[in-house]
């Protein structure tokens, strides 16, 4: 008699349990075996693991950013997963270039603590993912699931021994919403310029997935190769938001997915190079003041 229910609950219960993932209402860090099935059979999963030496040398143009030097309002909000960003403006925010097949349009930002992908072996304290569609999808929703239809950037944060003070205003407002799910907190005065690296010529290119369930494929992926300096108590805040069971959120990361023959480009910046040039270019007129200091001495004596 039990044995013959047994199947029948089991069932039962898989079902159940298969609506509510497949729903994407709930999923978890840590219980990655029950997110759906793109997550787990997917061949161009993100994220991965980035090994400078191997990827492809490509000399991509450079990026055009429109409207990401100006100062918005915004929405901060605890979704649970992540601390999550919404700019409130009519403004539209486009990136197009960087070998881009088309302008993609600004929809929101959120972090992960600690960083998702891993460079040269090295997990960051934060990464950033600034979350485009392409324009001519009009929305997000829409551009998900057509290849390239959606284009996250990537920026990674290096600790600092001091606190980086353009984000005092914003990590205040985390500490604040640690405890509230869901519910936004106004932002002013958010200088999306802070959250970009000063120097975006370099970065890595690959094909992948979003990083949470549903996993999908497709995803144009830009991660630059220059970070932001943050301190660790500024990190350390980012830990305290709590999830839905009001668990603290210490880890919003999914683990390392494999490359499966997949190409990472690598666009080095041109600054970077240059940078050098100067520093040696420097260190020549420095030689040429000394010697015409020397010969200016020796002709007055
Ligand atoms: C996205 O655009 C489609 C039409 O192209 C519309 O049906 C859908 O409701 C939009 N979704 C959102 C979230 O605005
Ligand atoms: C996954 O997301 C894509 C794009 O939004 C959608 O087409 C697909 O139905 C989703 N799959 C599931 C199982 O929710
Ligand atoms: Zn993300």
């Amino acid at each position: 008699m039990f044995s013959k229910q047994t199947p029948c609950y089991r069932l039962l219960l898989a079902f159940l349990f298969f609506g509510f993932v497949a729903s994407g209402e709930t999923w978890h860090y840590g219980h990655e075996d029950t997110w759906p099935k793109m997550c787990k059979e997917g061949k161009r999963q993100s994220p991965i693991s980035i090994d400078r030496r191997k990827s492809a040398r490509k000399n991509f143009s450079p990026f055009i950013f429109k409207n990401y030097n100006k100062i918005y309002s915004t929405m901060l909000k605890n979704n649970g997963h992540s601390a999550e960003v919404r700019l409130k403006t009519d403004e539209v925010l486009t990136v197009e270039g960087g070998g881009l097949q088309e302008v993609y349009i600004l929809d929101h930002l959120h972090f992960h603590w600690q960083s998702e992908h891993v460079i040269d072996g090295y997990r960051y304290p934060l990464e950033l993912h600034l979350v485009h569609y392409g324009k001519s999808y009009g929305n997000l929703s829409n551009a998900v699931g057509n290849e390239k239809g959606v284009a996250v950037f990537s920026v990674l944060f290096d600790l600092s021994p001091d606190d980086d003070v353009e984000f005092t205003g914003f990590i205040a407002l985390i500490d604040k919403l640690k405890e509230t799910l869901d519910k936004g907190e106004r932002l002013e005065d958010f200088h999306i310029h802070d959250y970009l690296p000063r120097d975006t010529a370099g970065f890595y290119r690959y094909l992948g997935s979003l990083t949470t369930p549903n996993c999908t494929e497709g995803i144009v992926w830009t991660i630059f190769t220059n970070t932001i300096p943050i301190s660790e108590s500024q990190v350390k805040i980012f830990h305290s938001l709590k999830t839905e069971e009001h668990k603290e959120l210490t880890k919003n990361y999914r683990p390392l997915q494999k490359l499966n023959g997949r190409k990472v480009y690598l666009k080095v910046s041109p600054i970077h190079k240059s940078s050098r040039a100067s520093s040696l270019l420097n260190a020549i007129n420095r030689d040429m003041f000394l010697l015409i200091s020397i010969l200016t001495v020796s002709l007055l004596y």
